[in-house]
């Protein structure tokens, strides 16, 4: 099932997210045992939760400067966490400048906000999002332009499900196409940022 309008991406997710909380694993995933201690491709329930808490406890351990623990799942969990966190976020950066670099007027707000806001003489805490409006439109206007994950991680269906007035047996992938972000529908300049 691909989902292309952003009615159909809103029902999908507003309705049918836990019918569609499990993911697809391949022949290759199988063999190389990458679905074994994956969060992102652990079935719904239990398992995923203690996953879930795992990495939460270890994410909150790298902060306070501890190593993160050597057990099995949480090697897998590390490798998993290191592939989903750095090529999204790189990409997103990298979109965002080139961004601004081609939207002169945009990178003069930007700038005028973090002057305003934060000045010389320090970084950008975690704390100061709130206060960085212009920042985080930019932020989501980049994310929407350019997705780094523009399939999403597609979701396969736990149990027959109706959706939209059809029913999809159990297994069914879904494949979401964010069509929601560039539907002319909903923006009134789609492709502009
Ligand atoms: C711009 C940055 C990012 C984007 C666009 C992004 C996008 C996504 C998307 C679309 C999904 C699938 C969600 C779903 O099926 O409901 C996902 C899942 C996931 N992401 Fe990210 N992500 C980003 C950053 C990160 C970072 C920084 C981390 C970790 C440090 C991370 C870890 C994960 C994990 C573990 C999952 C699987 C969650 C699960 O199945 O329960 N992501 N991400």
């Amino acid at each position: 099932m691909i989902i292309l309008s952003a009615k159909a991406t809103s029902e999908f997710f507003k309705k049918h997210d836990l019918s569609f909380a499990e993911r697809n694993k391949t022949e290759t995933m199988r063999v190389h045992g990458y679905d074994q201690g994956s969060l992102a491709l652990a079935p719904y329930g239990s398992y995923w939760r203690v996953l879930r808490r795992l990495v939460m406890v270890d994410m909150l351990d790298l902060r306070k400067g501890q190593n993160f623990q050597s057990n099995n799942e949480n090697n897998g969990d590390f490798w998993e966490m290191f592939m989903a966190g750095t090529e999204t976020t790189s990409s997103t950066i990298e979109y965002a400048l080139t961004e601004l670099i081609c939207n002169p007027e945009s990178m003069t707000k930007a700038k005028a906000e973090l002057a305003s806001v934060i000045g010389a003489n320090r970084n950008v805490e975690e704390s100061d999002i709130d206060n960085l409006p212009f920042l985080q439109a930019v932020i989501k206007e980049t994310l929407r332009l350019h997705p780094p994950i523009p399939f999403l991680i597609p979701r396969r269906a736990i149990q027959d499900t109706k959706f939209m007035g059809i029913i999809f047996p159990k297994h069914t992938s879904s494949c979401e196409c964010l069509g929601y972000w560039k539907d002319p529908d909903v923006w009134d300049n789609p492709l502009t940022f």
